[in-house]
């Protein structure tokens, strides 16, 4: 099937900066979440049919920590709680795919830390 990549640093941003100082990153480069419980990065993603899609996100998490965060499509909990748990290094950027529910038009997804730590860093989402 063919893909379509949202990049976090083009998407909203709600408590986090773009940057690229940790190599593997696609696009121009990715989200570093404040360290903070509740911030977030939004997507606007666009299908032409309603249904059932995976969503990748990829993610580094160079801690031994698990960074969990809600994913939510339109306000609705897709995957709440969703582990992150770490990767081995920061440069070392892995895929965590849920399916969720999207209607047709435009969709907004949501993931949102849920501990004090923050989320991962987050390089993209491919629907
Ligand atoms: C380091 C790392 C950041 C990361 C941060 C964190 O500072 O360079 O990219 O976001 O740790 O623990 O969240
Ligand atoms: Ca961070
Ligand atoms: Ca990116």
């Amino acid at each position: 099937p063919a893909f379509t990549d949202y990049q976090a640093e083009s998407a909203t941003i709600s408590q986090g900066l773009v940057e690229s100082n940790h190599a593997g990153y696609t696009g121009t480069g990715f989200v570093n979440y404040d360290n903070v419980t509740g911030s977030y990065v939004q997507f606007t993603v666009s299908v032409t049919a309603a249904g059932n899609y995976p969503l990748t996100l990829r993610y580094a998490n160079g801690t031994t920590i698990d960074r969990p965060m809600d994913i939510t499509v339109n306000g609705s909990p897709a995957a709440p709680g969703l582990s992150f748990p770490g990767t081995g290094a920061w440069p070392t950027w892995v895929d965590k795919t849920i399916t969720a529910s999207l209607t047709a038009g435009t969709n907004t997804i949501r993931a949102a830390a849920t501990t004090v730590n923050g989320g991962p860093n987050l390089d993209r989402l491919r629907v």
